[in-house]
């Protein structure tokens, strides 16, 4: 709760199927925090899934209610917070993130290949899942790491595994 002198709320960043709100939860539960995940902000927010709202408004639409629905909850929310993969491509979503501790899950193309596999409710991957994790984590990864305070690597962890490495890197 806001004024209970926790401190900032603990931001997961990274990309989609790496597992942030897996560990976040987690994490918030170790704790004894809060969990709070922007994807699922915006689909109660919308009424409708995320794929649509990429369908039906487009890219940039999605990124301005994300960077709203980020800023939203980093005011009302002293616990851990996850985001979607691609919220750090807004400088200003990123601007927001300037005061908290911010962890980047990362993880390498092959286990993002093995993980997320045919998942079609991620618009991102619709077609050539490999080609496109390849490209997508070439524009992200420098987004990623410039934005965090820690580095977690999930390959071949479980999640508890990874959210004990995160509490190892705060
Ligand atoms: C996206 C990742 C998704 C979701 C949207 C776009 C991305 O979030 O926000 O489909 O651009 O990488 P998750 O990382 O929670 O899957």
């Amino acid at each position: 709760e806001p004024g209970s002198g926790r401190g900032p709320a603990i931001v997961l960043i990274g990309p989609m199927g790496v597992g942030k709100s897996t560990v976040g939860a987690l994490l918030a539960e170790r704790l004894g925090r809060g969990f709070r995940d922007t994807d699922d902000d915006i689909v109660a927010a919308e009424g409708r899934p995320i794929s649509d709202i990429f369908v039906d408004e487009g890219e940039p639409y999605f990124r301005e209610i994300e960077k709203a629905a980020v800023r939203t909850a980093l005011a009302g929310h002293d616990g851990v917070l996850a985001l979607g993969g691609g919220a750090v491509l807004d400088p200003g979503t990123r601007a927001l993130l300037a005061a908290h501790p911010v962890v980047y899950l990362s993880m390498d193309v092959d286990e993002a290949v093995k993980r997320t596999g045919l998942n079609v409710a991620r618009p991102l991957l619709a077609v050539n899942p490999r080609r496109q994790w390849r490209e997508l984590m070439e524009q992200r990864r420098r987004l990623y790491t410039e934005s965090a305070r820690a580095v977690v690597t999930t390959d071949g962890r479980s999640p508890e595994e990874v959210a004990q490495a995160v509490l190892d890197a705060l």
